[in-house]
């Protein structure tokens, strides 16, 4: 499927890289980020290869998440810039917003630095690189960051990494501005795609033989997609054949929200089954689990991070609920669909979380019974509210934080995975 390039190949006389190695980290977002640089990169006649030894570019679609991400990226870019001959080296995504040219000082390595929104750029950036290259002249570093919007075409090539499986992205950012992530300043403010391109996007992977769709965002929950003006209106084929949810219009609509938005697709001809995250608490709600409970395509699976279980941590956390609200929540989804799975995000160690806080956060992991959690260490982010708190729980009290609900998680999910 990806051309590799033949041992000796020579790109001296071309403008394209040969063999470009596009290397992945972090979250779902990142790996269809870099399936659709795949699919830019290949349209353009460029090569791609899996080995990053045959590599005469390679791109770093990195995470920003959390530090220890971080430094893992920063260390394979040491790596690979020590190379022989060094390749072209990019820092795409999340990493490359927030250092931005600040990225060439820390490693000089780095010839091209390329926004989250910016990766549709990437084909014509290398082009240039290449070309310089080509007439013998010194690579000019390139950098690509900052644009406030995707533009459609990024999603429109063929290329898919999986053959049964495939990621489509429905909104883009976040406006949570939860006060420990990064998001919201490296994926920028929260946009929703036109139902339309989702829906062909859909049926483009079906005719491919995928059938299985998981919709992507950072708080899908919160879709909505409205229409600019009258005469801008939604415009989505008819569902195909009658059901409880078929009956609705979807024609002509000026306002689209995330049910509805699941029950289109829910409705698209050929599809077999689908999925979404990540969901936000303070936009779930008892409607969209019967929703969920309904659609028969739509997977009963939900991964709603909860984060802590103290009220005090949340508000400093800018979650907008409470641990009462969570666990009714999680009370209200078990009842609707008992047959369904459960995970969540868990942090410790957030600033100012003592012991009770942290006991708060235990109770409401085991109250809930969770199928699966992730548990992770809190790190300060550059440009976040709560890089200003002082980071003041110790490492090794984070570890032993994270180690209590590590195992406690464990045992939980060894008791519900016996169960079924
Ligand atoms: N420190 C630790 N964990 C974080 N997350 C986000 N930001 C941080 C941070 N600064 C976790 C949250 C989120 C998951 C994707 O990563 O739990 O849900
Ligand atoms: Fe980050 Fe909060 Fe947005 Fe999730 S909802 S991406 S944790 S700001």
């Amino acid at each position: 499927m990806q051309h590799i390039e033949k041992p000796g190949d020579s790109n001296k006389n071309t403008d394209r890289p040969r063999s470009v190695y596009i290397a992945t980290y972090g979250c779902q977002m990142n790996l269809r980020d870099s399936e659709v640089i795949t699919g830019l990169l290949l349209e353009q006649g460029f090569g791609i290869t899996e080995e990053e030894k045959r590599a005469d570019t390679v791109l770093l679609v990195a995470c920003s998440v959390r530090q220890h991400a971080e430094d893992k990226v920063w260390s394979e870019i040491g790596r690979f810039s020590k190379m022989v001959p060094k390749p072209v080296i990019g820092l795409i995504g999340c990493m490359a917003e927030n250092y931005k040219d600040s990225a060439f000082k820390r490693m000089p390595g780095i010839d091209l630095v390329v926004g989250t929104n910016n990766i549709g750029e990437i084909p014509q950036l290398l082009k240039d690189i290449f070309d310089t290259r080509r007439k013998a002249q010194d690579i000019k570093r390139k950098l690509s960051v900052g644009k406030a919007n995707r533009d459609e075409f990024v999603y429109q090539p063929e290329f898919r990494q999986e053959e049964n499986h495939s990621f489509v992205v429905i909104s883009e950012g976040c406006d949570n501005f939860c006060s420990y992530c990064i998001v919201p300043y490296v994926r920028l403010r929260l946009r929703h795609r036109n139902p339309e391109n989702i829906q062909k996007e859909i049926e483009s992977c079906i005719k491919k033989g995928i059938k299985s769709i998981t919709l992507l965002g950072q708080n899908v929950n919160a879709y909505q997609f409205k229409a600019v003006s009258q005469d801008q209106e939604i415009r989505i084929s008819p569902p195909p054949l009658p059901s409880p949810h078929r009956g609705r219009e979807y024609r002509s609509r000026s306002i689209v929200n995330f049910i509805q938005l699941l029950e289109l697709v829910n409705n698209i001809d050929g599809l077999r089954e689908f999925s979404f995250v990540t969901s936000h608490p303070k936009d779930a709600s008892p409607g969209l689990f019967q929703a969920m409970a309904d659609l028969e395509k739509l997977k009963k699976y939900l991964h709603l991070p909860f984060q802590s279980g103290s009220n005090r941590i949340l508000e400093l956390m800018h979650r907008g609920y409470s641990s009462k609200h969570y666990l009714e929540l999680a009370k209200q989804y078990r009842k609707i669909i008992p047959e369904g799975v459960l995970s969540t995000d868990v942090i410790v160690g957030f600033p100012g979380e003592t012991e009770e806080d942290f006991l708060e956060t235990k109770k409401l992991l085991e109250a809930v019974r969770f199928n699966h959690a992730y548990i992770f260490k809190y790190s300060p982010r550059l440009n976040t509210k709560a890089e200003k708190l002082k980071d003041d729980v110790p490492k090794d009290e984070k570890e032993r934080r994270h180690k209590i609900l590590l195992d406690s998680q464990r045992q939980i999910s060894r008791e519900l995975k016996s169960k079924t």
